[in-house]
């Protein structure tokens, strides 16, 4: 089985381009089938949770064709299926996009349900109140999602919490319903006005996306478009938080600061030194990091995604901190990995107590999922000694080309299959 294997003690420094957002891929791959045109996406990130919904999609019939890694056109005028199968959907979560696609676009779509993951249970509820709200009849059979409409009509939808997932998802289905949808209480990510800023390129008419109330006029037709997808928040934000975890010195390029906004000012608080400019920031932290207090919210309050990754850096700093995990129930499941490499964290329900300790210790240890995972890699480069991450899959999920970007910025880790690689590791690095 793939694991990394790193030695850490190297200080992080130079400058990494960010790819493509992987959550604005997942939404604009699936809106894609809605035209009967071709759509070209550019500066898709070239992860696995794009590669299996590319799959998904060319399973129902719609032409795929990569251009290149980062680059695909999509054609959704030959779609002879309109069932995701569970395969799909067991693998990745967001295969569920295209529900609201299909059902926007067919009226009908039948879609298998989505398990609960490493970080809780994940529940679907306000995606299915806003089909029914459009008029769609939603059932569950089999473990399958059916949805289907004689005709879809705008609807006045509050959502009774904010999800990215159900308002990307219901604001599809309302492209292409009759007359006018409003979405209240809605997610604000920069993702979702990336999917409205795309869907708008196809001829939608979506006003109002990166707030909390989104309105829709339906149109009975989406035409062709040439789309290139944000920068990912969280790669960058990732980045930004493995050079205050080895005091090192790391200029993200390709990003959108404002997008950071809240990362920046959290290891501005920390002591870490910032430098913004129009596409790029460097983050410098050549010294012991001071404590702070943390709680995850909605955009634009600091990202659940980048948790795991702050409280890494966190961990290191020269007192305690307070880190509360208010969106999922269950996303400090890494935290026991983490006491393996001599951390000195307690948890206690949604929040965990952090105090500094000098440096980690390299250790094994298993990623339980993808942002935890690239955590537990942060750790390991900055710990004393070798570690290693097992069930790096989850990492491969949503980072590209994740252990070249850090060995291009001085990190001491490989990709190996076996016991066998890892002791040439060893004996390269010494
Ligand atoms: C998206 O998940 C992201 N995934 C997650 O990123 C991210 O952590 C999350 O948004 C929050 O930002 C993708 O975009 C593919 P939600 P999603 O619906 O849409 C509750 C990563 O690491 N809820 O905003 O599933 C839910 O239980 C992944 O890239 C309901 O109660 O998240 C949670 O407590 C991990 N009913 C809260 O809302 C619903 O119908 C936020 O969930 C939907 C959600």
């Amino acid at each position: 089985m793939e694991q990394y294997i790193i030695k850490g003690g190297n200080p992080l420094v130079g400058e990494v381009n960010i790819g493509g957002a992987k959550n604005a891929a997942l939404g604009i791959l699936a809106a894609a089938v809605m035209s009967n045109e071709t759509v070209k996406i550019e500066n898709m990130p070239n992860v696995n949770d794009t590669k299996v919904l590319l799959q998904a999609i060319s399973s129902i019939g719609a032409q795929v064709q990569r251009i290149d890694d980062n680059t695909v056109e999509i054609n959704g005028s030959n779609i002879q299926s309109l069932c995701i199968d569970d395969g799909f959907i067991r693998k990745i979560r967001a295969s569920y996009y295209l529900l609201g696609a299909l059902l926007g676009k067919y009226k009908k779509a039948r879609v298998a349900l989505p398990g609960g993951c490493a970080i809780g249970s994940r529940p679907i509820d306000q995606h299915l109140k806003g089909f029914r709200a459009l008029g769609a009849k939603v059932t569950i059979e089999n473990g399958m999602i059916k949805a289907e409409a004689d005709r879809l009509v705008g609807a006045h939808i509050y959502f009774d919490v904010v999800t990215v997932g159900a308002t990307i998802n219901v604001m599809m289905a309302a492209t292409m319903a009759e007359g006018r949808t409003i979405l209240e209480n809605a997610a604000k990510e920069p993702h979702i006005v990336d999917v409205a800023n795309f869907l708008n390129s196809m001829g939608a008419d979506i006003r109002g996306a990166g707030t909390d109330v989104i309105r829709i006029r339906g149109v009975h037709r989406l035409k062709g478009a040439e789309y290139a997808i944000i920068p990912d928040q969280i790669e960058a934000g990732t980045f930004m938080c493995a050079a205050v975890a080895t005091k090192g010195d790391i200029t993200v390029k390709n990003v959108i600061p404002k997008h950071l906004e809240s990362i920046t000012s959290k290891l501005l608080e920390m002591g870490a030194q910032i430098e913004e400019s129009d596409d790029a920031v460097r983050v410098v932290a050549t010294r012991r990091c001071h404590p702070t207090n943390i709680k995850t919210l909605p955009y634009p309050g600091f990202p659940t995604d980048m948790q795991p990754q702050i409280l890494i850096a966190l961990g290191l700093c020269d007192g305690t901190s307070i880190v509360t995990e208010s969106i999922f129930e269950n996303r400090f499941k890494y935290v026991d990995e983490l006491a393996r490499m001599g951390s000195n964290v307690k948890v206690e329900g949604n929040t965990a107590f952090v105090t500094g300790i000098s440096e980690y210790r390299g250790a094994n240890v298993t990623a339980p999922d993808l942002r935890a995972g690239a955590a537990l890699v942060i750790a390991g480069l900055a710990a004393e000694g070798y570690t290693t991450v097992d069930d790096i899959h989850f990492i491969q999920r949503g980072y590209e080309n994740f252990e070249g970007k850090l060995r291009s910025l001085g990190g001491m880790i490989e990709k190996v299959n076996n016991d066998k690689e890892a002791q040439k590791f060893k004996l390269k690095i010494g």
